[in-house]
């Protein structure tokens, strides 16, 4: 069996180690880090190769802009099976204003919207919710980069004005999606789908906010957490029925057959959870906490994923617990400064229930790993419960360095326990 993973992310080095205890993995391109597992990845260019030189009997995408631009159906049709959605269900993530309407046309529960393209038309959404928090997010792709949420009125109108110009986010910008603010602990449940049958994933929770304490400006992601105690069956089965099991039929409906990992983003209200977002693949960094909990044959149940086949394959058994912290390098979210030497990766990786996943990582001229983009590496402890992979994360976390780098000392610090609760 051999597998493709498609990307140059901590999420693909998660996805690699997870498909290699039972296949043969390609990462394309990969990164310095995951060329233990996958020497030629770099070699391969997926997004033009024809589809019958690719090497593979099962291709993983990880990130969402192949996805969006049609790389799984060119795969797919050429025969390869391929864990992913083709462009029709990545719109999901491609327009958050598509995704609202298919909420609203499966009566999923999320916060109310409006669609905008200019100004005024902000400004009274605004006036009629009346209160902030307000919230603006960019119609398309924005790395997780392009939402905000803030109580002063002044600053999210400027920030509507400026992603309608084009000079935050350029074309994704072009349309604003304005929201009503929600609250209470996120969650993000990711859901293998194969086109009819949905099955979730233990439940992880990100930190999306740049700094300890929920401060700063949102971000792909600075930490992560699986299992999590609020997460319970019973949640799990509402989310399944309320949410995820009305888009598939809705999705269906449009005649647009969803294989791949739908993340649901949710927000779990004292009344029940919202959706907040889609994305349509696996999260980064949630993938890096949740599939190190998951024992049994993880590259079997993906693959039966790609072929329509979930209803026959063997679940995977969930064990133990994850707790990742990302190390992001100087300026992140914004422009970030690379070349910086990093110290430290040999010492951080043996300590025992850590791998040091890399992301944003290049080796320079003398051989050295140095930084090369936002969020630079992945720090993963894992053990048999939450308390303890916490504690081997931030230990080897200690023992890395690099000019700048940046990092949350909060991670699964106080794991949400109920609906409405707030989280550290
Ligand atoms: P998104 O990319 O839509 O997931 O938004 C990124 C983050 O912004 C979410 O994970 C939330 O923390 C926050 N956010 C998004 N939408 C809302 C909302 N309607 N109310 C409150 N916070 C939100
Ligand atoms: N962690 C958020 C995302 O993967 O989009």
């Amino acid at each position: 069996m051999r597998v493709l993973v498609v990307g140059s992310g901590a999420r693909e080095h998660a996805l690699a180690l997870a498909c290699a205890r039972s296949a043969e993995v390609t990462v394309a391109p990969g990164n310095p880090g995951i060329a233990g597992v996958s020497p030629e990845g770099h070699r391969i260019d997926v997004c033009d190769a024809p589809a019958e030189s690719i090497p593979a009997d099962l291709v993983v995408i990880g990130p969402e802009a192949p996805l969006v631009d049609g790389l799984a159906d060119r795969l797919r049709t050429g025969g390869v099976p391929v864990l992913g959605p083709g462009a029709d269900g990545a719109r999901l993530e491609g327009s958050k204003a598509f995704m609202k309407e298919v909420a609203a046309a499966a009566g999923v529960p999320t916060a109310r919207h409006r669609s905008v393209e200019r100004v005024e038309d902000a400004a009274h959404f605004f006036a009629e919710m009346g209160r902030g928090p307000y919230v603006v997010k960019t119609d398309g792709l924005a790395a997780g980069k392009g939402v905000l949420v803030t109580p002063d009125l002044g600053e999210a109108l400027a920030d509507v004005e400026a992603k309608l110009s084009g000079s935050t986010f350029g074309g994704a910008g072009r349309t604003v999606v304005l929201e009503e603010a929600l609250s209470g602990p996120e969650l993000s449940l990711l859901v293998l789908c194969d086109g009819e049958v949905a099955v979730p994933l233990p439940a992880a929770q990100d930190y999306k906010r740049l700094a300890t304490g929920d401060l700063g400006p949102n971000t792909g992601g600075m930490g992560a957490y699986s299992p999590v105690p609020l997460a319970d069956s019973d949640l799990v089965e509402t989310v399944m029925e309320r949410i995820v099991g009305p888009t598939l039929a809705e999705l269906s409906s449009r005649g647009i057959e969803y294989r791949g990992v739908l993340y649901a983003g949710l927000m779990c209200e004292r009344s029940g959870p919202k959706l907040v977002e889609y994305n349509v693949r696996f999260g980064d960094p949630e993938a890096q906490v949740v599939l190190p909990c998951l024992e049994g044959d993880v590259t079997a149940l993906l693959l039966a994923a790609a072929t329509g086949e979930l209803a026959g394959a063997a679940p995977l058994t969930p064990k133990g617990a994850a707790v990742c912290v990302v190390l992001a390098a100087q300026g992140y979210p914004g422009p970030v400064r690379s070349g910086d030497r990093i110290k430290g990766l040999e010492q951080a990786s043996t300590v025992a229930g850590v791998t040091v996943l890399h992301a944003a990582t290049i080796q320079d001229g003398e051989g050295s790993i140095v930084t090369h983009g936002g969020r630079v590496l992945t720090v993963v402890g894992t053990a048999p419960d939450l308390a303890e992979a916490r504690r081997r994360a931030y230990v080897a976390a200690d023992c890395i360095s690099f000019p700048g780098m940046q990092r949350r000392e909060d991670i699964a610090a106080i794991p949400a326990r109920s609906l409405g609760s707030s989280r550290p």
